[in-house]
Parts: C-alpha cells; sequence; structure tokens
C-alpha cells in the first residue's frame, strides 16, 4: 500500500512510519557511499539519508545524479533527530523524478553568495530558496493576522478604488494614466478619502490592497507598489487611534510568533529575533515630536547622531533610527508640525500648528511602518486646506460632502504591509518582503 502523503511542516506526526513527499532537491551532499539530499516542499526543508546498502541500486544512481531543483516525489521512513532543523530526518526508500533539470543549464541560484541585482533578476527563482520562502510564509500570516485584527472587531471590509481622479498623501508621487475621455487618472496612493466616506456610512471600517506612489528615491524602505491595510473609526479621535495601532501591532506579532519560530530562526540564524518580539506588548510609547525634537537635540549634543534636527522639519531616518533604538517596543510619535503633514488632518486645538497625526516608529531602526491622523471635519477649513495645497477642488467635491452631511471627529491610520514584513523578520530591504518587488529601476521579472 502506498505511504501517506503529507508535508514536511506535519511530518512530525509520521514518526516511524513511511510517508511521501512532493517537493524538489534544494541541496545534496555525498559521503562515501551515503547521499545526503535535502528536499524541500515549500512548507519547510528536510534531509534526508541514503546508504547504499539500504536502497535499490537505481534509487542510489538516480539520487546521486539528481540536478538542484529537480522536482521529485520522495517516499522515506520519518525519524526523530534533535540536531536537524526541521527536528526530523528521512530514511529514503523510494524517489520518483517528475522533472529532472538538465545538466547543462543548472539552477542558477546557488549557496554561495550573489549580488542583489543577480538575485532580483532571478527572483522569481530566488524565492525557492529556504530563507526566502520563510519570509513569504510570514508576510502571508501578517496580513491574515492584520485582517483577522479587523474583522473579528466588526470593522467592516470596503476596499476603495485602485484608479482615482486625484491624490491623496501629495501629488509629486502619482502614476498618472490616461482614462477615455475624462483625462487622466492615477494609480491610488491610499485608499483613506474613499474609506472615510464608508466609515461614515458604517461606522468602523477597513480596506486592505495595493497602493503605488512614484518613489524617485532609491532606499531600503520604498516600494513603488506596496499593501497597505487602513481602518477607519467615526467618532474616534487621536487617543483611540493609537490604542487601536498598539494592539493591533501587538496582535500581528502574538500570531507570528505562534507559528513562525523556526522561520524566523531560518530568516535570522538565531533565535533572538523571537525574544525581541516577545517584547511587543501594548502599551507602547508615546513621544509628542516636540518632545522627539528635544531627544534628537540632546544626542546631537553628546555626538550620537551626525546631523542636528531642525525644529520645524520632519524626522530623518537617521533621526527615527535613533529615536526608535531608545525604547524597546514601538515607539507612537504624536502631533508633528501641521506643515509637514497631509492637507486633511485635524489641527491640535491645544496648538493648530501641530496636526493630531501619529507615526509609529518600529524598533531597531526600521521606522515609520504606521501613519494616520484625526481627520478634518470642518467642511470650511478642510476646503480651505485644499486650495491652501493647490488641489483640484473640483476632484474633492465629493470629499467635501462628507463635512457637510452629518459630519463627524474621525481618524485612521495605514500600516505598509512590506514595512511591517521588514520590521517582524529583520531584514535590510523591503524587496524581499513582497512576491515580485516594484522599484524605481526595476519593473521585471
Ligand atoms: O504615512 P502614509 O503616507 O499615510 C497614508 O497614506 C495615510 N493616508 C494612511 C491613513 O491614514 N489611512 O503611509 C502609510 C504607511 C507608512 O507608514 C508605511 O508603512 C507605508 O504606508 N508606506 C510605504 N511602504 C513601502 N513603500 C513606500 N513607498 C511607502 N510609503 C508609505
Ligand atoms: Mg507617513
Amino acid at each position: 500500500s502506498a505511504a501517506p502523503l503529507t508535508t514536511i511542516r506535519d511530518i512530525g506526526q509520521h514518526e516511524g512510519e513511511s510517508v511521501q513527499l512532493r517537493g524538489w532537491l534544494y541541496n545534496l551532499r555525498e559521503s562515501g557511499k551515503l547521499l545526503f539530499p535535502i528536499f524541500r516542499d515549500g512548507s519547510g526543508t528536510i534531509q534526508g539519508i541514503v546508504p547504499k546498502a539500504a536502497v535499490p541500486p537505481e534509487v542510489f544512481e538516480t539520487i546521486k545524479n539528481l540536478t538542484l531543483e529537480s522536482s521529485v516525489t520522495v517516499t522515506g521512513k520519518v525519524r526523530a533527530d534533535k540536531r536537524a532543523p526541521s527536528g526530523y530526518e528521512l530514511d529514503v526508500e523510494n524517489i520518483d523524478v517528475t522533472q529532472r533539470v538538465p545538466d547543462d543549464q543548472p539552477f542558477p541560484i546557488t549557496l554561495k553568495e550573489h549580488g542583489p541585482d543577480f538575485l532580483m533578476e532571478r527572483r522569481h527563482l530566488w524565492m525557492r530558496t529556504p530563507r526566502q520562502s520563510a519570509i513569504l510564509r510570514i508576510r502571508a500570516t501578517i496580513m491574515r493576522a492584520a485582517q483577522e485584527f479587523f474583522d473579528t472587531q466588526d470593522f467592516v471590509r470596503t476596499d476603495p478604488p485602485i484608479l482615482t481622479p486625484a491624490a491623496c498623501e501629495g501629488t509629486s508621487e502619482l502614476f498618472e494614466m490616461k482614462y477615455f475621455d475624462e483625462g487622466n487618472a492615477y494609480l491610488t496612493q491610499s485608499g483613506q478619502l474613499y474609506i472615510e466616506a464608508t466609515a461614515l456610512a458604517l461606522g468602523k471600517v477597513y480596506s486592505f490592497g495595493p497602493t503605488f506612489r512614484a518613489e524617485k528615491s532609491k532606499t531600503r524602505r520604498h516600494l513603488t507598489e506596496f499593501w497597505m491595510i487602513e481602518p477607519e473609526v467615526a467618532y474616534a479621535g487621536l487617543d483611540d487611534l493609537m490604542q487601536l495601532a498598539e494592539n493591533f501591532l501587538a496582535h500581528i506579532v502574538t500570531r507570528v510568533l505562534e507559528t513562525h519560530r523556526g522561520d524566523l530562526k531560518t530568516i535570522t540564524g538565531s533565535d533572538d529575533k523571537a525574544a525581541r518580539l516577545e517584547k511587543i506588548q501594548a502599551p507602547f510609547p508615546r513621544l509628542s515630536y516636540d518632545d522627539a525634537h528635544k531627544m534628537l537635540e540632546e544626542a546631537h549634543a553628546k555626538g550620537l547622531i551626525e546631523n542636528p534636527h531642525t525644529y520645524g522639519d520632519d524626522f530623518g531616518a537617521p533621526d527615527e533610527t535613533y529615536i526608535s533604538n531608545q525604547f524597546d517596543r514601538p515607539v507612537m510619535v504624536h502631533r508633528y508640525p501641521a506643515e509637514v503633514k497631509a492637507f486633511y488632518m485635524q489641527p491640535d486645538p491645544q496648538d493648530p500648528t501641530k496636526a493630531l497625526c501619529v507615526d509609529v516608529l518600529a524598533p531597531e531602526g526600521y521606522g515609520e511602518i504606521i501613519g494616520g491622523s484625526q481627520r478634518i471635519d470642518s467642511y470650511d477649513l478642510l476646503k480651505q486646506r485644499i486650495l491652501d495645497h493647490n488641489l483640484p477642488l473640483e476632484s474633492f467635491e465629493w470629499y467635501l460632502d462628507l463635512r457637510k452631511y452629518g459630519s463627524v471627529p474621525h481618524s485612521g491610520f495605514g500600516m505598509g504591509i512590506e514595512r511591517c514584513v521588514a520590521w517582524v523578520c529583520g531584514l535590510e530591504h523591503v524587496r524581499e518582503t513582497i512576491p515580485f518587488a516594484r522599484t524605481l529601476n526595476r519593473i521585471y521579472p
């Protein structure tokens, strides 16, 4: 009778039994009359052992001559082994090759170091390596946990359009396209304006989808296409929003720790990352822009940061890194100068030069992962801001309507999934956080 089909993730349920795995040959070592193939199947990797004396000669020869990334169904007996990364090894009994990678065209990604351009050019293959697969599994869990957080608190998911007539976050970063006789359309930078409308219809809403920014900057934090999840809540103020943000991030991290400790170790090479993530519990520290500025002034006086921070300016990446390094959990910096923030933010009644907004800075120098604010609820003020920012009033008539018919204070934030994945996984660059990254210089594959 055929051995049961399983996956490497679930293989522990079959200790002592023969099982079948469907996957690919990830690596192969040979030591005298022993072969050590490593198989992968998308859920993990497992080492097989093939002693020459223990298998039929054709099985031994097939494996001995197998090329990397050939697709196979392998049958073997599951044996617990404490030294193995997955905790198990496979005593191989049989192998069936689905496609053998030809000898003259070997799989291009080897165990040696490759540069980022070489790897990004082959992203469709690079994603097969254990580290990249682990990152993509964690990304999926983060996306699921993020939705679950809102779904289980009765937020209604309302997805906004992707083709839009106007800017949300500033005109410099818009991707423009022709739209029939209407003239131009733009790819959305954020669903926010639309979910303000759905929030006033449904109370608590969120959106989740791709967003686009023609970022001319080449940094390790910027993509031109990224996924944003955005809640919006009627009658909520800035304090409510900060509470929502800290509970949201704590929930995501809890879910990742539940099932991805092995993946985190595969990615970072140690258990340190999981230990740091254990500390991500609400409440998070809150820091006003003014206090953050003071912190930077003192750091500069002590020679801890190179450039002084100018009061009134936004924070640069080194500033954010310094601030976030003072805390072991994300820090919520609130009440930035209205001047450096978007047109729709509600002024602070205590000091109208400040906006009722918050940026959540992740630990370890990962910078801003969440940006949000209370929204202007006065018709007259919002109209003035649209004019002040030289935005086309006709495109915003509908948005102003929301302040005409039962306007209420309301607040929301956006989290870029890729920034969150980079922080949780401890990655150098956001290009590894999404299956196919889109950046200034790359749109292939
Ligand atoms: O701070 P941002 O620009 O805020 C908004 O778009 C608001 N309309 C959201 C809202 O209030 N509903 O962007 C929100 C988040 C950032 O904190 C960051 O995580 C991510 O989106 N983000 C990017 N991620 C990757 N590449 C880029 N170019 C990004 N730009 C923003
Ligand atoms: Mg922002």
